[in-house]
């Protein structure tokens, strides 16, 4: 190698550095790209960490999609596409699709924070309407398990009261509670149970990883028991019964506090 080579790798590597994330660079989804509910794989599929066309989907994939973006345990990895592949019909299917998820009541289902229900209206593709029906329950500029357990109870509450076809088994919910403490399990802190509302409001709102907002994978690997605590977490934060003594404190948010 010349010298005169030296420069030009260093600024190959400098770039490189500041791909969001490095070799994964975001683009938006084309006429012909599948999309479905879940934001995650949406993003994945976006930074082209899964198929940009949202085919094709087999486990090796998700797992070293999920491992290389978000440092997921691959034991666990597996595990969810052992769980989502009932999406594809076919018998022994060894891949799914996007849009096979965008079947209603198979993994799709009422309440979700960031779509509206199948009744009314498009059931995968993000809905402004019911984002900003969630987040005036994000009171803080971070989210804890509070917080987004009370926007969970709300979104179910509004399809209970308004949707006479409200369907939510006790199945749904252990995926429900997976999904709202999602935030959480890649953005946010394990240990404190709480996550940046900024982050998480630009992950659903755009699809994309915030790494223009200083966020980068996790070091410590994500597994199993950590999902299920978090998910707990938001399961005990969902009672609306308090002690006599407990104060369950809510910061009050500053930037949209217009609401109260
Ligand atoms: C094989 C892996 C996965 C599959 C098949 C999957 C599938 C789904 C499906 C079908 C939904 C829609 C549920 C609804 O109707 O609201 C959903 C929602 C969601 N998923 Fe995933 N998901 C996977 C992994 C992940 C991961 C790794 C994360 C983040 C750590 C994540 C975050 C979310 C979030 C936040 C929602 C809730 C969206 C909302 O309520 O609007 N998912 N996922
Ligand atoms: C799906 O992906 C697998 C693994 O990369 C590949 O062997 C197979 O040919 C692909 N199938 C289609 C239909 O693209
Ligand atoms: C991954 O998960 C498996 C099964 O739960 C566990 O045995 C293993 O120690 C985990 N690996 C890491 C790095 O945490
Ligand atoms: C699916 O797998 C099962 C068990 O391995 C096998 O008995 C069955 O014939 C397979 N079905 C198809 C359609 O390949
Ligand atoms: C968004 O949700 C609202 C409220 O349910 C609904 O009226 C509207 O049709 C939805 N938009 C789409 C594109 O589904
Ligand atoms: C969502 O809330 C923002 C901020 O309050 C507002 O500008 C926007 O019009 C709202 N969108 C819908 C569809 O209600
Ligand atoms: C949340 O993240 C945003 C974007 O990186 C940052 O500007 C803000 O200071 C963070 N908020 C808190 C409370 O740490």
């Amino acid at each position: 190698m010349g010298l005169l080579s030296l420069p030009i790798i260093l600024s190959a590597v400098l770039a490189a550095a500041v791909e969001p994330p490095k070799g994964h660079p975001w683009l938006a989804p084309g006429p012909n790209d599948y999309r479905g509910p879940c934001p995650m794989l949406n993003t994945l599929s976006n930074h082209n960490f899964l198929p940009h066309d949202g085919r094709n989907i087999t486990k090796n994939k998700v797992v070293s999609a999920m491992s290389s973006a978000l440092n997921f345990n691959e034991s666990l990895a597996a595990l969810m596409f052992e769980m989502a592949i009932v999406a594809n019909p076919e018998p022994n299917a060894t891949f799914f699709t996007l849009d096979q998820l965008n079947v209603h009541n198979v993994l799709e289902h009422d309440g979700s924070l960031s779509r509206t229900d199948a009744f009314f209206g498009s059931n995968h593709i993000f809905n402004e309407t019911i984002f900003n029906e969630t987040k005036v329950y994000w009171t803080g500029e971070i989210l804890d398990a509070n917080m987004l357990a009370n926007s969970k109870i709300a979104r179910q509450l509004n399809s209970k009261a308004f949707n006479p076809t409200y369907r939510f088994t006790s199945s749904v919910e252990s995926f429900s509670l997976g999904e709202v403490s999602a935030p959480i399990v890649a953005f946010g802190d394990l240990q404190a149970v709480t996550v940046n509302r900024t982050l998480v409001e630009y992950f659903f709102e755009n699809e994309r990883f915030p790494t223009e907002l200083g966020w980068s994978t996790r070091k410590e690997v994500v597994n199993i028991e950590d999902i299920l605590r978090l998910s707990q977490a938001i399961s005990d934060a969902s009672n609306l019964i308090t002690t006599d003594k407990e104060v369950v404190s809510t910061q009050r948010r500053d930037l949209h506090g217009g609401l109260y």
